[in-house]
């Protein structure tokens, strides 16, 4: 069923009609369902119990409704995921997955709060969060494991594997085959993540770079054989060039956006950049 929001029910007059309620709110700014308009209507049969139908199909994928969780901690394994399809979601895509997981090295924390007060006092008001989160550093093996039995439990639903690898033509290849063995659905391909590995030219490394990217994108849709989306790095100048480049290369859809950088802090004793966590940071 489709997850509506707390702010929304669904209802079925005693018309036949059947609707999604939005209730007004009162001068306090809360909820009050006494009080409604609907916001649309689904002509249902007199006396049946109907949900809207919000299906849709995206290049060739059906999906029971159009809500799709970003890749990122709701897809680091197989229980969020699991919980994600429970929950009513049409599509999970996984945490970003490359072939040699132990070469990622993930820390803990890996938020930092910018506050509005001068120097960050603790007690200002947070205005945004920055992450230094790499791609999964889980073995390759168990979340291809994962992905099969999600497949086989869910099958009406969509799942997509992100991926991500270095400049390789080989390592690109066999990522792709191992994953489409599992029986998923679709393809995106993480060429915007901002902190993991320019060093290994990955992620934003590529989307940044269009003849790069065009060379990836044309090794990927030379094997792939599901649908394949390129997640776009909002961290550039013209986001329409890499999007052309994807697309034309044979990507059939683009996803925007990745993590939007910034700098929350310099530390002014070791002049690194926050959050800086076990020495690691994340810009370069
Ligand atoms: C902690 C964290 C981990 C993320 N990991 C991934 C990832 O593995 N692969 C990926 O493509 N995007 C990843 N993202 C990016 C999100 O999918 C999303 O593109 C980004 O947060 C921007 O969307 P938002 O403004 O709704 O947060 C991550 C984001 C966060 C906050």
């Amino acid at each position: 069923m489709a997850s509506l929001g707390l702010a929304q029910r669904i209802r079925i007059g005693l018309d036949g009609n059947s609707g999604v309620e939005f209730p007004m709110m009162d001068r306090a700014g809360r909820l009050n369902f006494g009080k409604k308009r609907v916001g649309f209507r689904v002509m249902a049969s007199e006396g049946q119990s109907v949900e809207p139908d919000l299906s849709v199909t995206v290049n060739g994928l059906k999906m029971p409704n159009p809500f799709v969780i970003g890749s990122g901690p709701p897809g680091t394994n197989y229980t969020v995921m699991k919980r994600a399809f429970d929950e009513g979601w049409g599509g999970v895509i996984a945490k970003t997955v490359s072939l040699e997981a132990d070469k990622v090295k993930n820390v803990t924390p890996r938020y930092a709060k910018l506050r509005a007060d001068a120097n960050g006092s603790a007690k200002g008001q947070i205005i945004g969060w920055q992450n230094i989160e790499l791609i999964s550093d889980r073995p390759l093996e168990t979340m291809l494991k994962e992905f099969k039995q999600l497949k086989e439990e869910y099958p009406d639903r969509i799942l997509i594997a992100s991926i991500m690898e270095e400049y390789n033509k080989a390592a690109w290849e066999e990522l792709i085959y191992r994953c489409e063995e599992t029986g998923i659905d679709a393809f995106e391909i993480n060429f915007s993540c901002p902190h993991g590995m320019p060093e290994r030219r990955m992620g934003a490394a590529v989307g940044q770079d269009c003849d790069l990217l065009e060379e990836v994108c044309g090794w990927i849709n030379a094997v792939a054989t599901v649908p394949v989306w390129a997640k776009m790095t909002p961290n550039i100048t013209d986001i329409t060039k890499p999007a052309r480049v994807a697309l034309n290369q044979g990507c059939e859809g683009v996803s925007a956006i990745n993590t939007i950088m910034s700098v929350m802090g310099i530390n002014l004793d070791t002049l690194r950049p926050e959050p800086c966590v076990e020495g690691l940071v994340s810009l370069h």
